[in-house]
């Protein structure tokens, strides 16, 4: 069977990594023998450029017919102050594809470790996953821009709220099986339903634990004590604020991937840093996060453990090697990065 990915290179250093991703997709199917099929298609600034739109009618309609979609960045200074902006397609995708569970894995790489803004015993066995909801909240509630008022409506319905949470913990049971629910309930009636529905899912689910945070302290915690993380689940805004904080725990944004996952539909991979405009074109990208989507695409979306486990061995031998780019203090370029990690798999 072929497996049909659409691909959406996007702006920056975006074709760049992409272009990467795809060498090793290409060296690994060939070592696993999988069958698959690439429809390059226009998103974000590239889409603007070629359609008026940052999601083109031609690239949802394929996104939709895809088995699987990798994203590698988007954004331009270019549209800074544009009408219309490259961001728009990331929020329109997400809901025209119901991609309501956003998946950050955090791991520190042994090789890295120098890199992070913490003290060494502070990120030892750090080893989470944040759980973003990604289609609700405040982001799609009404924005309402007066002259000298405003408002944004947040809303959750409690089945937004159980899918995210039934999510977090299936995640949970195949790992440290313990979640860690976020919140306001304090403060927030949306936080107040959203604790009572993780109350009941966890029912569901006895063999995991399950914790209430209330978000600022979910904030300290995740720079004083990380460790003690295994799965965090949130709404669509902290899950914003915290996915952030957490990804710079490993030192760089430039070796993480993530997923977006709808009920049935296909899935979305993406690095989760930007489009780094200031050094597209180069040839100096790290092109990591990018490879490691790829690996959780051939995971999540096609079963494919053996070759996504054999991406991720080859990216950790890569760097132990000592093969870096500049933005983790060496100077490998893209293409001799890709070129190390290929040879290793
Ligand atoms: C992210 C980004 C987006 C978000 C922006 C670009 C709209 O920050 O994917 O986390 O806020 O969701
Ligand atoms: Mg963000």
């Amino acid at each position: 069977m072929t497996h049909k990915i659409v691909t959406l290179a996007g702006d920056g250093i975006g074709p760049e990594i992409m272009a990467a991703g795809l060498q090793v997709l290409e060296a690994v199917a060939e070592k696993i023998d999988f069958d698959y099929a690439l429809e390059a298609k226009a998103f974000g600034g590239a889409g603007i450029d070629a359609a008026g739109h940052p999601l083109p009618q031609d690239t949802l309609d394929a996104a939709k017919e895809a088995d699987a979609i990798l994203l590698a960045a988007i954004g331009s200074p270019q549209y800074d102050n544009a009408p219309v902006r490259p961001e728009q397609g990331l929020l329109a995708i997400r809901k025209e594809l119901n991609l309501f569970a956003n998946i950050r894995p955090v791991k520190i790489f042994d090789a890295l470790k120098h890199l992070s803004p913490l003290k060494a015993e502070r990120i030892e066995g750090v080893d989470f996953v944040v759980v973003r909801e990604l289609t609700g909240g405040i982001y799609f509630g009404d924005h309402i821009l007066e002259v000298d008022k405003a408002r944004d409506i947040n809303d959750y319905s409690a089945e937004e709220i159980r899918r995210i949470m039934v999510k977090a913990f299936e995640i949970a049971q195949g790992r440290g099986k313990k979640v860690t629910s976020i919140d306001k309930q304090n403060v927030l009636a949306t936080s107040k339903l959203w604790r009572q529905v993780a109350d009941e899912v966890a029912k569901d689910y006895p063999d995991v634990t399950l914790e209430h945070q209330l978000v600022d302290s979910a904030a300290m915690i995740m720079i004083t004590n990380p460790a003690r993380f295994d799965v965090v689940v949130t709404e669509n805004l902290f899950g914003d604020i915290l996915s952030d904080e957490s990804s710079v725990l490993p030192g760089t944004l430039g070796v993480m991937p993530s997923a977006s996952h709808s009920a049935d539909g296909p899935s979305l991979y993406e690095p989760i840093h930007g489009s780094a405009p200031d050094i597209a074109g180069q040839g100096v990208a790290n092109p990591i996060s990018m490879i490691l989507s790829v690996a959780m695409m051939l995971r999540d979306s096609f079963g494919e453990n053996a070759g996504a486990a054999m991406i991720e061995k080859a990216v950790d031998a890569t760097l132990a090697a000592g093969v870096l780019t500049r933005d983790i203090g060496g100077t490998a370029s893209t293409a001799e990065m890709t070129a190390a990690i290929i040879a290793n798999l």
